[in-house]
């Protein structure tokens, strides 16, 4: 029977390496951010079908920037066999279209917020199903990395269609996030690089053997708490990465300003073209790189990884 109300929260993400090259199969290490989304959904008694959604941070969104969080609960609802009226209402510290997991966390958040309302715990793998099918609606091809990170948390080690490795470290880190500010879409950046793919397979089949390699050095750097030898390695990963066509001028300014201020590395995080880098730095430079970030154009910040995933906030 389901209650008035229910709220659940999922995390953000960045992508440590291998974006891009996992929705070709390669793995990719990907962090939860201690930055989170949280849904609140209503039930509305009286009006059967109807779906209103309001995010607190888009006051004047459009109807097509709701609907994946619509779709989302259409989901949740059609696994519950439902079809109920429901208020949802978003309020999120994750930038939006920044490549940092904003919509995964969005759509977690709500299947699990809809399972709560109806007295249902969904499982982590049904959650990111439903998570996964409703991506899909709006990004064609995705990995399923976005709602599988925003689910489990922490970090993992992911490969499309297999179960998600989680990497434990003995290691406590933090690194700059610096966002360009240009929102970009995700789904227009992965088919950019499939039709790179159709015209030279050969040498993209290269690309992927050194991505799936770099990915493998990164795990084995983390594990040792190597963050400088990690460093390099995001270096040669944006290199693979622009190499594929997905960074851009404003990236690659950040980027730049971040090395020159001393990170061991910086990489672009996420679909790329526009969205947001990430630098890795000892403890002490931390704030000159985010300054030097600032400085260069974006905004900045500090972020640590988080053990929480998906969480039912009731
Ligand atoms: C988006 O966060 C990561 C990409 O690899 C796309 C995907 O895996 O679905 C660019």
């Amino acid at each position: 029977m389901a209650k008035g109300s229910f709220e659940a929260s999922a995390p953000g993400k960045v992508i440590l390496l291998g974006e891009h090259f996992v929705v070709f199969g390669k793995p990719a290490l990907v962090m939860a951010l201690d930055r989170r989304a949280r849904v609140r959904v209503k039930l509305l008694e009286l009006q059967a079908d109807n779906i209103k959604v309001h995010s607190l941070n888009i006051p004047n969104a459009s109807p097509a920037e709701l609907q994946p969080i619509k779709e989302a609960a259409i989901k949740a609802m059609e696994f519950l066999g439902l079809r109920k009226g429901l208020e949802i209402t978003v309020n999120s510290d994750i930038p939006i279209s920044a490549g940092l997991g904003s919509s995964a966390a969005v759509s977690v958040a709500t299947i699990a917020a809809v399972g709560g309302l109806f007295g249902v715990r969904f499982t982590k793998e049904d959650l990111c199903r439903l998570a996964l099918e409703a991506e899909r609606l709006v990004h064609k091809n995705p990995s399923g990395i976005d709602p599988t990170i925003a689910t489990y948390g922490g970090i993992l080690l992911f490969e499309k269609g297999k179960p998600p490795e989680p990497v434990k470290l003995d290691l406590d880190f933090q690194l700059i996030i610096g966002n360009t500010g240009i929102a970009r879409s995700t789904g227009e950046m992965v088919a950019k690089v499939g039709l790179l793919q159709l015209y030279y397979p050969e040498i993209f089949e290269s690309l992927l053997e050194g991505a799936h390699r770099l990915v493998l050095e990164a795990l084995e750097a983390l594990r040792a708490s190597d963050l400088e030898g990690l460093g390099r390695l995001f270096n040669v990963n944006h290199g693979l990465l622009s190499a594929i066509g997905v960074s851009d001028i404003s990236l690659e300014r950040l980027v730049y300003a971040a090395r020159a201020a001393g990170a061991f590395g910086a990489k672009l995080t996420g679909g790329g073209g526009g969205g947001c880098m990430i630098a890795l730095a000892e403890a002490g430079r931390l704030d000159q790189v985010v300054q030097a970030i600032r400085k260069a154009g974006g905004e900045a910040f500090i972020a640590a990884p988080s053990e929480r995933g998906v969480m039912l906030e009731a």
